[in-house]
C-alpha cells in the first residue's frame, strides 16, 4: 500500500459533522490525532484483549497533545456491555479528576465504541470521544452515525443515547489480529449493504468471499469504504432514526432475539444479524416483495462466508412465541406492533408490519428443530 490513508469520508450532519479515516499504519501516527478539541487530559477506553496488542501505541500517539493519558482496559464481551461496566468508565473519569474537556478515545470493537460513547455523552453532560475501531464490524458500522448505548436483560441496546464522535479512524492494520470468526460477523454488516442499498455491492461482495475471508486489505479496504459511504448517506439524511435509519437494522429485529433468546455473547453480534437477514429475506418473500430465487441467493453468500442461515431454538415448547416475545421488545416496535426491516430485491430496504402467523411461518421455516 502506497499511502497510509487511503480514503476520508464525512458524515455530513452540520456542526456535528466529522471525518472517517480510512487507511493502513493510522494508530501510531501523532498526526493521525492532530486537531482535536483542545484538552490536558485523554483516556483511553479499551479492554482485556485490545488494551495488550495496541493501546500503548495509541498512548505514544497521544502523548504529544495531551499532558496526562490515562488507560481502562475493561472485561471483554458482549455480556459485560453493561451499567457495571459503564460505571467503571465514569469511576476512572472521577477518580484522575477528568474535567469536560477530557476527550475519551475508545479502542475495540463495538462493544467498546458503544459504551465508551454512552459514557462520553453523559459524562458531566457530554464530554469529547474519538472512535477507533479494531473489528471489521465497527470499522463498518457501529463506530458511525453515533449510536451508543448498552444491553439490558430484557433487551439488546435498550439504554442509550444518539452522540456522535469527533473522528473514526478505521485503522486496516488493526484486523490482521482479528480471529477468523470475528471478521466474518463483520463482513454479515458488509452484506447487509447490498440487499438494502446497492446490489451492485453484493455482486461485489460475492465475487470477493475468499478475498474478504483471507483478510485482503485491499478487498477490505473497499469493503470499509462503500460501507462508510452507504451508512455517511442514509445517517445524514436521518441521524436520529425518524424514518431512513431504520433499513439499516435489516435482519435486526430477527437477530436482536436471538442474541437476547440465546444468552448475550453466545452467538456473536453479526452471526445473529446474518441469520436474521436470512429470516427477514424468508418474510420478504411471504409480504411478496422478492421470489425464492432472491433468498436462496442471499442464503448462499451468507452461508459462503461460513455464518448461519439456520436460527436456534429459543424455546422447546412454542418457539415461534418466544421470537415474538422478544421481537415485541424491539426498538422500531409501535403500539406492540412489530416492524421489520424488508427488501425489495432492487437494492431498496422498507419498514413493514406481518401478521403474527406470517412470522411464525418464517420462524419454523428457518429454526434448527
Ligand atoms: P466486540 O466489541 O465484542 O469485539 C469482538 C471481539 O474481538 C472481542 O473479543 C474483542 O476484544 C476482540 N477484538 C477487537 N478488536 C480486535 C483486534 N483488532 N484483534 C483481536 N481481537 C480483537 O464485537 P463487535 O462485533 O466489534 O461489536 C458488536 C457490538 O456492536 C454489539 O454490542 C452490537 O450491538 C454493537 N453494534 C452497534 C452498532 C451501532 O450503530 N452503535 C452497530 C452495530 C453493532
Ligand atoms: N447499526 C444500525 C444503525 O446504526 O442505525
Amino acid at each position: 500500500m502506497n499511502s497510509p490513508l487511503l480514503h476520508t469520508l464525512t458524515i455530513a450532519l452540520g456542526a456535528r459533522s466529522y471525518p472517517i479515516s480510512i487507511g493502513s499504519d493510522l494508530l501510531a501516527s501523532p498526526a493521525t490525532f492532530a486537531g482535536l478539541p483542545a484538552a490536558s487530559t485523554a483516556l483511553i477506553v479499551s479492554n482485556t484483549t485490545v488494551a495488550p496488542l495496541y493501546a500503548a501505541a495509541l498512548y505514544s500517539a497521544l502523548q504529544p497533545h495531551y499532558c496526562d493519558v490515562h488507560t481502562l482496559s475493561l472485561p471483554d464481551g458482549e455480556a459485560y456491555k453493561t451499567w457495571e461496566t459503564l460505571n467503571q468508565i465514569f469511576d476512572c473519569l472521577l477518580s484522575h479528576g477528568c474535567d469536560r474537556k477530557t476527550v475519551l478515545f475508545a479502542l475495540g470493537g463495538g462493544v467498546v465504541g458503544d459504551m465508551t460513547g454512552f459514557a462520553a455523552a453523559s459524562y458531566m453532560r457530554g464530554v469529547p470521544f474519538v472512535q477507533i475501531p479494531t473489528t471489521l464490524l465497527a470499522q463498518v458500522d457501529s463506530s458511525v452515525g453515533g449510536k451508543t448505548g448498552i444491553n439490558h436483560p430484557l433487551g439488546k441496546n435498550m439504554i442509550g443515547a444518539f452522540y456522535q464522535p469527533e473522528r473514526v479512524v478505521c485503522d486496516l492494520s488493526l484486523l490482521a489480529t482479528l480471529p477468523a470468526r470475528e471478521l466474518a460477523a463483520g463482513l454479515a454488516e458488509v452484506i447487509k449493504y447490498g440487499p438494502i442499498a446497492d446490489m451492485a455491492f453484493l455482486d461485489w461482495i460475492e465475487a470477493h468471499t475468499s478475498a474478504l475471508l483471507a483478510g485482503d486489505v485491499q478487498a477490505l479496504a473497499h469493503a470499509v469504504r462503500r460501507s462508510c459511504e452507504i451508512k455517511a448517506e442514509v445517517v445524514g439524511q436521518d441521524e436520529r432514526e425518524g424514518g431512513l435509519r431504520a433499513i439499516l437494522n435489516f435482519g435486526h429485529t430477527f437477530g436482536h432475539a436471538i442474541e437476547a433468546g440465546m444468552g448475550y455473547g453466545q452467538w456473536l453480534h453479526g452471526e445473529a444479524v446474518a441469520c436474521g437477514m436470512v429470516m427477514a429475506a424468508h418474510l420478504s418473500q411471504a409480504l411478496g416483495l422478492v421470489d425464492a430465487t432472491f433468498v436462496a441467493r442471499l442464503t448462499r453468500i451468507i452461508a459462503a462466508f461460513g455464518l448461519p442461515v439456520r436460527g436456534p431454538m429459543l424455546d422447546a415448547n412454542d418457539n415461534a412465541g418466544r421470537y415474538l416475545e422478544l421481537m415485541r421488545v424491539d426498538k422500531k416496535a409501535q403500539d406492540g406492533a412489530i416492524r421489520f426491516v424488508v427488501v425489495d430485491g432492487s437494492g431498496q430496504a422498507l419498514l413493514r408490519g406481518a401478521s403474527d402467523a406470517q412470522v411464525r411461518t418464517v420462524i419454523d421455516l428457518c429454526c434448527v428443530p
